[in-house]
């Protein structure tokens, strides 16, 4: 267990990132550079907050999301990880499996030449995540803030045999309102259709939203990107080593039953996660490792 001055300590990069303990125990990296401002949650290494300097939150985070240790923090980016959704075939393991909900440990800061700051986390093992994927694929996070945001996933195969792996980075962006947006580069495009027992359907055109959405777009690589009218900016996503592309919204009703997407929150966020779901699976060969890597950058009108 490292202690917060002893993180500081070894971490800390004067004027540029410091760790801070929210109420209920839960260390926050804090960072400015300037580029950027970002806050980082050392449980589920979760991208909480990031903005470009004089732009608006590009991610979003609940106005009702609770800080608990143990518990998936609703907003930002949420590492899904070595499964995405339900487990296969055990019902007492966690949705979205549990990189989310466990504490990560800080191996690197450092403040990059050109006035960005690397941060590298990886996950902590234990008993418990052990229990739930007894194989030895460490896992890290590298984020790089500037006014791009790049996460990298590293999934190391440590083991003699193919582990497979499905995952995402179920990021919620901030929008101004869920009827004023449109996401595209995912035109013409397969999806599953969640709301619609996973039938599979055909994009026609850009995707806009006026109900619940819940869709794994498959063997989706190019770039997407959400065009906001009433903020006047268009959020862009790059990725590399992701095969699917997820987009969800609650809607109303599905929001009012979970708790803490706040009042009226469900028309200020939009998930667009980059990842690898249902038939796209990841086979990682012993020794080798995988990237999940993708870049958010805003564009003004
Ligand atoms: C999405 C899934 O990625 O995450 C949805 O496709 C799910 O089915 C949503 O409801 C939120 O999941 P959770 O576990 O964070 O409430």
């Amino acid at each position: 267990m490292t202690t917060l001055s002893a993180l500081n300590d070894r971490y800390a990069i004067a004027g540029q990132v410091t760790f801070e303990a929210e109420p209920n125990g839960l260390v926050l990296a804090k960072v400015r550079n300037p580029h950027a401002s970002a806050q980082i949650c050392l449980q589920g290494a979760q991208v909480i907050q990031w903005a470009p300097l004089n732009e608006h939150p590009v991610i979003w985070l609940s106005k009702a999301a609770k800080f608990m240790p143990g518990k998936s923090v609703r907003g930002g980016v949420p590492v899904c990880w070595p499964w995405f959704g339900p487990h296969a075939s055990d019902t007492r393991f966690p949705a979205h499996g549990y990189a989310r909900t466990v504490e990560w440990d800080v191996i690197e800061t450092a403040a990059l030449a050109d006035g960005r700051t690397l941060l590298v986390f990886r996950l902590r093992e234990s008993a418990p995540t052990r229990e739930q994927w007894p194989h030895d694929t460490p896992l890290e996070c590298r984020i790089t803030v500037g006014d791009t945001l790049e996460i990298e996933l590293s999934t190391k195969n440590n083991t003699d045999s193919t582990v497979t792996i499905t995952e995402a980075l179920h990021t919620y962006f901030e929008i101004g309102d869920i009827g004023k947006v449109s996401i595209a580069g995912l035109e013409d495009t397969e999806y599953l259709d969640k709301v619609d027992g996973g039938q599979r359907k055909l994009q026609h055109g850009p995707v806009t939203i006026a109900g619940e959405v819940d869709r794994v777009y498959l063997d989706t690589r190019a770039e997407v990107f959400i065009e906001d009218l009433e903020l006047q900016r268009k959020i862009h996503i790059s990725k590399r080593g992701s095969d699917s592309t997820v987009v969800w919204n609650p809607w109303q009703a599905k929001a009012d039953k979970m708790g803490d997407l706040g009042e009226a929150g469900f028309r200020r966020m939009v998930c667009v996660e980059s990842g690898n779901a249902a038939e796209n699976t990841v086979t990682i060969a012993p020794g080798e490792e995988h990237l999940l890597w993708v870049s958010y950058r805003v564009e003004r009108d």
